[in-house]
């Protein structure tokens, strides 16, 4: 009675082991399940064996455990003997294979992780970590249940891609189509209004196509900083330019200017002024001016050569001469029912342009976008509601200093924000490899349709780390010193190493099966793309637009 009991708290306490086991490997998809031939042909040793040998990662204690059990299983069965001689006789050869067999040590688990511990999470992993959900920023699906982080919590995503992966139509779409909260939604191919819209009645649309409500660039400049900020944004000095004066005076005649005259004339109307007046009348003015700001700007351009100053003010003029020329962005950049950043608060806001027009809009855009950017980072912590930040086609904003300032605020004023791009070669051109590294390190949610560069390859793959492989050798010795059996035979030997290889090489984003998930704490994960068109749910929503 007394060894029945104890058998069975011995297996109580073995099944516990196994649940254990079980849940700490059970966010990783693809986690050898491997059968071993024992495991079917001696059950209940294997059974014990591999428990011990999974919970301790030992093979001499699962020697032990075996030796001291299976002995003690082989007593506990003699008295079958008297019961049946035959039978008791094969049963007890059986028992006593089974012992001797699992005695001898384990190799599948030879991989003790040491060298990575990298690996694929899988649905109850993402589970975990609150990633599947049915609305928020959607990174894909997984069986039927779309991968998306729930709207409010925190944490900017990018997502990368070649043209025609499926960025917008399964990242970006379904997003605008379920999340809850305000969104700024560049949209430059245009589509992004059209399909969703209607969904959202509490919309402000700067079109650029069909030009309604305006933008005015000045009226959220309130301080001397307000106005350095917009010109550097309108005339961006890259981090590799090495002589970076002409710009930098471009932009304080640029600041000097606004400063004059904002709130007497529009956007545009300083843009024709300051294209159509030579340069000694327009530092005379503004040298003249009573207001203190106007004077210090431009107090760092008086005295210039006036071959020096000939070439910066071709620099301005060419930045300029669109918003005093074009009929639309005279319309947008000037006077009448505008929208302003604040609106974000109430409203969705959309950027509607034409993809022919984006080279000539592009400065104004991402001057506005720089914008809102600040504007978003002067919220109060967690300030209500959320709001998304969605950046189509981000690199062809052009290069934004705000954004690379904000990038790291954002996130705690519960904005998050959403890039697409094609590579990080892309960042590297217009942020330099400095810039490019402030804004990955903020993209918490990383998401890889493929990637064709060898920058981002590389990149990619070294986030995603490292697992530790067993290899299998076999060494062949051709003879030892005369005398051994060595020498007469030939020895074998089976070796196993440990390596530590990418959990994914950089050449398999060339061609991913599934997409990459990187998720924030969580790990890894391989997603199926949640093309909005392929889901009726989404595809309802789109059509109710008509
Ligand atoms: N309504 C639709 N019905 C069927 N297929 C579609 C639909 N919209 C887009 N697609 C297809 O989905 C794929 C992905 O398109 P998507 O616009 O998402 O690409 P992308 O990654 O955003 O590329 P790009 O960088 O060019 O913007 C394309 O092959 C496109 O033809
Ligand atoms: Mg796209």
């Amino acid at each position: 009675m007394e060894e029945i009991i104890m058998a069975v708290i011995l297996f109580g306490i073995l099944i516990y082991m196994r649940i254990r086991n079980k849940q700490q490997t059970d966010n990783a998809e693809d986690n050898p399940k491997k059968l071993s031939l024992r495991a079917i042909i001696f059950p209940i040793h294997y059974f014990i064996r591999n428990t011990i040998f999974t919970t301790f990662k030992s093979n001499g204690l699962a020697f032990i455990l075996v030796l001291f059990l299976g002995g003690y299983a082989l007593l506990l069965a003699m008295p079958v003997w008297y019961i049946n001689e035959k039978a008791g006789t094969y049963f007890l050869i059986y028992l006593l294979i089974s012992w001797v067999v699992c005695l001898f040590p384990q190799r599948t688990e030879l991989s003790s992780g040491e060298l990575g511990k990298a690996h694929f999470i899988n649905e109850s992993g993402l589970k975990k970590g609150h990633l599947l959900n049915h609305n928020g920023l959607v990174f894909g699906k997984k069986g039927n249940q779309l991968v998306a982080k729930p709207d409010g919590m925190d944490g900017n995503v990018a997502i990368f891609g070649g043209a025609g992966t499926g960025k917008t139509a399964s990242n970006l779409i379904p997003t605008i189509l379920t999340y809850q909260g305000n969104a700024f939604v560049v949209d430059i191919k245009p589509e992004l209004l059209e399909k969703t819209g209607h969904l959202h009645p509490n919309k402000k649309v700067l079109n650029f196509i069909t030009p309604g409500l305006a933008y005015d660039p000045l009226a959220v400049i309130d301080s001397y900083t307000d106005v350095v900020d917009l010109a550097q944004t309108l005339i961006p000095i890259n981090p590799d330019i090495k002589e970076p004066y002409f710009k930098e005076s471009a932009q304080n005649i640029l600041a000097s200017a606004c400063w004059e005259f904002k709130g007497t004339k529009s956007f545009s109307e300083i843009a024709e002024w300051l294209t159509a007046n030579p340069a000694d009348k327009i530092i005379e003015h503004l040298s003249a001016s009573n207001k203190s700001e106007t004077k210090i700007l431009i107090n760092a351009v008086a005295g210039i050569k006036s071959e020096q100053l000939a070439s910066l003010m071709n620099e301005l003029r060419n930045t300029l001469v669109v918003f005093a020329t074009d009929p639309i962005l005279r319309q947008l950049s000037g006077k009448g029912a505008s929208i302003s950043p604040k609106d974000i608060e109430e409203n969705w806001i959309y950027l509607v342009l034409p993809e022919s027009k984006l080279q000539v809009y592009k400065r104004y855009l991402s001057l506005i976008v720089s914008q809102f950017t600040r504007y978003l980072t002067q919220r109060p912590e967690k300030a209500q509601p959320n709001i998304l930040m969605a950046l189509d086609e981000f690199p062809r904003l052009g290069f934004m200093p705000a954004f690379t300032d904000a990038i790291s605020t954002l996130r705690s004023r519960n904005v998050s924000v959403m890039i697409l791009l094609q590579s990080l070669a892309q960042l590297d051109t217009i942020y330099q490899e400095n810039g490019r590294k402030v804004i990955m390190d903020n993209m918490h949610y990383v998401v890889v349709h493929n990637a064709l560069d060898n920058t981002s390859q590389q990149y990619f793959s070294d986030r995603a780390g490292a697992k530790t492989a067993v290899i299998k050798g076999k060494t062949v010795g051709t003879g030892g010193s005369t005398g051994t059996i060595d020498a007469l035979f030939g020895s074998h030997s089976t070796n196993y190493n440990q390596q530590s290889i990418p959990l994914i090489r950089p050449e398999e984003f060339a061609n991913l099966e599934k997409s990459i998930l990187y998720a924030y704490n969580l790990g890894v994960a391989r997603v199926d793309k949640a093309y909005w068109f392929k889901d009726n749910r989404m595809k309802s929503l789109v059509k109710k637009g008509g």
